[in-house]
């Protein structure tokens, strides 16, 4: 039997379907272009030169409480359609807003960099005696455009060699938390901030805890985090300036052993999908944090565009 929907009908199902979709997220009303997807995130960070970084992170309900927090992020934003962001240009505060020569003189003195300031959380400093940490900065991703600033957030979650080490040549990895390594936050502390699995241990916004990678031998784990080289790559960079180019490459070398070329590093995939390398359930992630972090719909935008349009999300 062939059913006609009569007129009435749709339109109620679809009301009925638009509220429970914009239902999932009602405490966003004001992000209707899905900004906040992405910039949810603590630690969403990029470098900028000199030894500067950027911090993308808007909290939301912070952004909520802010003056501008009923305000669509598209208002401010009106240039940005796609993603990367290619051609952001700056935001105009007087197109549709504050038009008088008061409000004008007002935005003109005005730091509008200082706008979000409230609303971002990142890790200031990380302290896991690594050797990695004495050579690269704390935000180590310039590179990757689009990848950059998610892969620098998950340097809260994971150790570098989590994602960096040779998976040729240690064949039997197992991943499991560090206890805590000493933190500084900026804005709300995030992540996991003590060993789930030491359930004595305190909750404390000055540690963290994160997913490292381990070496199993003859039944025994061996952390792979590279605290060995410490001592070594100090010693590296005190003499760095009267070495030849020849001899900084070996010594590099020598210390991105155990690491592979950048272009075989863990991507999204393999730890955000069902084949995941990391065990999550093992981890002690609950199982709907389990199936968040394996189907997240992020992933994809990542990994498998260069540039990606929001047909849905961006129209106006
Ligand atoms: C798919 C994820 C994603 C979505 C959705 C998204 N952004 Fe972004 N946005 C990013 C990333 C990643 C960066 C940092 C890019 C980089 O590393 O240079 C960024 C950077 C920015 C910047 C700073 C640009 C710069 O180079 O300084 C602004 C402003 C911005 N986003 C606004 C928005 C607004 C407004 C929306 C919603 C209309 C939005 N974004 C939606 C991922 C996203
Ligand atoms: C009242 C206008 C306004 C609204 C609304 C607004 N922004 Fe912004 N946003 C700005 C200004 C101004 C800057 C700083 C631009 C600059 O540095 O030149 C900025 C910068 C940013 C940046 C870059 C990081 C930074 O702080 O410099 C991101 C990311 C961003 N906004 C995302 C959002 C998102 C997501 C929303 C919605 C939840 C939003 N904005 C709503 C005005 C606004
Ligand atoms: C003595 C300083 C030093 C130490 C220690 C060090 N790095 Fe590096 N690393 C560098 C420099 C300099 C470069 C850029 C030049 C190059 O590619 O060799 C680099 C490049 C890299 C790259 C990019 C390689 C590529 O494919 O282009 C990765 C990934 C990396 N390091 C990860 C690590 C990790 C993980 C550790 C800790 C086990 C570490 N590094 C320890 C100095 C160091
Ligand atoms: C979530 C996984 C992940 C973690 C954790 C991670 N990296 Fe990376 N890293 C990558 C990927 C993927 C690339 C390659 C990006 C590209 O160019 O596509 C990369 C590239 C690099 C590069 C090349 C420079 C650049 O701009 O891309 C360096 C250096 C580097 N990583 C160092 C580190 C250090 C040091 C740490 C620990 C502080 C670390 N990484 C933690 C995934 C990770
Ligand atoms: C080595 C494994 C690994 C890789 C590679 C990896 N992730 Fe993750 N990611 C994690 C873990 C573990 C968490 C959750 C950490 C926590 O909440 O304690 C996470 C969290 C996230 C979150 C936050 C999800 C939430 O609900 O809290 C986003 C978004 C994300 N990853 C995106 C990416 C993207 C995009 C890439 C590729 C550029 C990537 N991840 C690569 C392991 C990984």
């Amino acid at each position: 039997m062939k059913v006609i929907l009569p007129y009435r009908a749709v339109l109620f199902i679809s009301v009925l379907m638009l509220s429970f979709t914009l239902g999932q997220r009602n405490s966003v009303a004001m992000d209707e272009g899905g900004c906040l997807t992405c910039h949810q995130y603590p630690g969403l960070v990029r470098p900028e030169k000199p030894n500067g970084i950027k911090v993308f992170h808007i909290d939301e309900a912070r952004y909520l409480r802010s003056p501008h927090g009923k305000i669509d992020c598209r208002k401010c934003h009106s240039s940005v359609h796609k993603v990367p962001h290619v051609g952001v240009t700056a935001v105009n505060c007087n197109k549709e807003c504050h038009l008088t020569p008061k409000d004008k003189k007002l935005i003109a003195e005005y730091d509008l960099k200082a706008l979000h300031s409230k609303e971002k959380s990142y890790l200031t400093r990380l302290e896991d005696g690594s050797s990695c940490h004495e050579c690269h900065d704390l935000y180590p991703h310039r590179s990757n455009e689009l990848a950059r600033a998610f892969i620098n957030m998950h340097i809260g979650f994971l150790t570098c060699d989590t994602c960096h080490i040779n998976r040729e040549k240690f064949k039997t990895l197992t991943y499991d938390w560090t206890s805590s390594e000493a933190a500084r936050f900026s804005g709300k502390p995030y992540g996991t901030r003590f060993n789930p699995k030491i359930s004595a241990v305190k909750d404390s916004a000055h540690f963290i805890s994160r997913i490292a990678v381990f070496s199993v031998e003859n039944g025994e784990k061996r952390p792979m985090l590279n605290t060995r080289d410490t001592q070594k790559a100090r010693a590296y960079l005190a003499e760095e300036k009267n070495l030849t180019p020849d001899e900084k490459k070996k010594r590099l070398r020598y210390f991105h052993r155990d690491i592979h070329k950048k272009e075989i590093s863990v991507t999204c995939d393999e730890c955000h999908s069902k084949h995941s390398v990391l065990d999550f359930k093992q981890l002690g992630f609950s199982k709907k944090k389990t199936t968040d972090l394996i189907y997240l719909n992020i992933k994809g935008l990542v990994t498998k565009y260069k540039v990606f349009f929001f047909p849905e999300m961006f129209r106006r």
